[in-house]
């Protein structure tokens, strides 16, 4: 199980020493939200992070991408440090384009489906890609709850993965804390995002992710 915080909701003012800490705390990637106000009813950060954060750390930094036109920004974000990028099926009526085009960057791609979405989007797209990324809450914002409707589509992934792209992450985003971890890793999840239960939380990072780890295992 791997985990993948999300500096969503990290304190700005200490983004660097923050990150530092996940990456000693063992994060496998750090998880960068971008958000146009357009895509998803929010505005979160762009490209400049990116660059801020790749002298911080070694992890990779995966882009989610909820915007409208990913095109236009995946080579800014490659330029600045983005290793990944996860782009959502939603409103993108070219979307192995989107992936060629990742892939052209030289950079690991994902597709992303909303709660809405159904499993079986994925099928044709799934060869071409590194990771999936089922949305456990409606994009667009931190701290919201789980939807436990997700469960039955994680499963049905799962099933899709191991027959068609063995070696395929299934990430999991959103309202993931110990519990829901639990669940989603059972359902077949092998990467958990988690962004207030991790710096949003009382206790430290290193703490937090621990806790996540304990019961997602
Ligand atoms: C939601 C974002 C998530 C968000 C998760 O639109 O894609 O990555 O940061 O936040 P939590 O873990 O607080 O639900
Ligand atoms: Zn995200």
């Amino acid at each position: 199980m791997k985990l993948a915080p999300s500096i969503l909701a990290a304190d700005f003012s200490r983004l660097g020493v923050q990150v530092a800490e996940a990456e000693r705390a063992g994060a496998d990637r750090i998880h960068v939200d971008v958000m146009d106000g357009h895509f998803v009813p929010n505005l979160s950060m762009g490209a400049p992070i990116v660059a801020s954060l790749r002298p911080v750390t070694r992890l990779p930094l995966e882009t989610h991408m909820m915007i409208s036109n990913p095109d236009l920004f995946l080579q800014e974000f490659a330029d600045s440090g983005s290793d990944s990028f996860l782009v959502h099926w939603e409103g993108n009526v070219n979307l192995h384009r989107t992936v060629q085009a990742i892939r052209a960057l030289g950079k690991r791609v994902g597709v992303a489906i909303n709660p809405a979405t159904p499993a079986a989007v994925l099928e044709e797209i799934l060869p071409d890609v590194d990771q999936v990324l089922v949305m456990t809450v409606d994009p667009g914002f931190g701290h919201q709850h789980f939807l436990h409707s997700t469960l039955a589509k994680i499963r049905r992934v799962r099933q899709m993965i191991d027959r068609v792209k063995p070696g395929c992450d299934l990430e999991v985003d959103g309202g993931i804390d110990s519990e829901t971890a639990r669940l989603c890793v059972e359902a077949g999840a092998n990467v958990l995002v988690a962004g207030s239960s991790v710096f949003g939380s009382n206790k430290s990072v290193s703490e937090a992710m621990s806790r996540l780890r304990a019961k997602g295992e």
